[in-house]
């Protein structure tokens, strides 16, 4: 038995769980782990997509990754609890920003709550009708081709179908859980 938070009665308050006692030291191995995780310096990216405006989406994403040059892809890995992982359907368009430092504000908004995001955010519309953000490095167009669930993520395979340069501006990167840029 340990403590654990109860959502129901608020933060602070404690309720008795049963829990696999192997579990709070896998929990401090995890722990150890994303604190090792966290030392491997990422760019950072905003994945949009959704060709309606009531639909669009937006997540922060450091997961990205290049994979092949012919066929031009890349993947990126979503939590499996993500609200909009199920939007990624199976040939659906995408758009992946690339972050500019100026763009700080940009990524906490859109790994924040899901209602404030696209409000009074400026964004253009590329030519697959996805929403994307100009003031960022770069633009990469692509649809859903493969999505396969690993643990408690899933990777998704894209397909590169347009890509361009925005802009010249420092990059804003992601190093020990912070913001940094060169
Ligand atoms: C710098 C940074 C990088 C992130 N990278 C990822 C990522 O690669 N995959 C992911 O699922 N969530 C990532 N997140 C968390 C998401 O942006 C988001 O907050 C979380 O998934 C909740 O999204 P939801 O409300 O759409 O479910 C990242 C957050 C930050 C601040």
């Amino acid at each position: 038995m340990v403590d654990a938070p109860d959502s129901k009665s608020g933060e602070g308050n404690f309720v008795r769980v049963r829990v696999s006692p192997a579990l709070p030291q896998i929990n401090k191995k995890m722990k150890n782990l994303t604190s090792v995780f966290s030392l491997f310096s990422t760019g950072i990216t905003i994945v949009t997509n959704g060709t309606n405006k009531k639909k669009f989406f937006g997540c922060t994403v450091n997961s990205f990754s290049s994979l092949s040059l012919n066929p031009p892809q890349f993947l990126f890995c979503l939590g499996n609890e993500n609200l909009n992982l199920k939007t990624f359907k199976l040939n659906s368009p995408l758009n992946v920003n690339f972050l500019a430092k100026s763009q700080l504000k940009l990524s906490n908004k859109f790994a924040g709550s899901l209602e404030n995001r696209w409000k009074d955010t400026k964004y253009n519309i590329s030519r697959n009708k996805v929403p994307y953000f100009p003031e960022s490095l770069g633009l990469i167009e692509a649809k859903v081709e493969k999505k396969i669930k690993s643990g408690d993520h899933t990777i998704i395979i894209c397909l590169i179908t347009n890509f361009m340069k925005l802009n010249i501006k420092k990059p804003l990167i992601y190093f020990k859980s912070k913001y940094h840029s060169i």
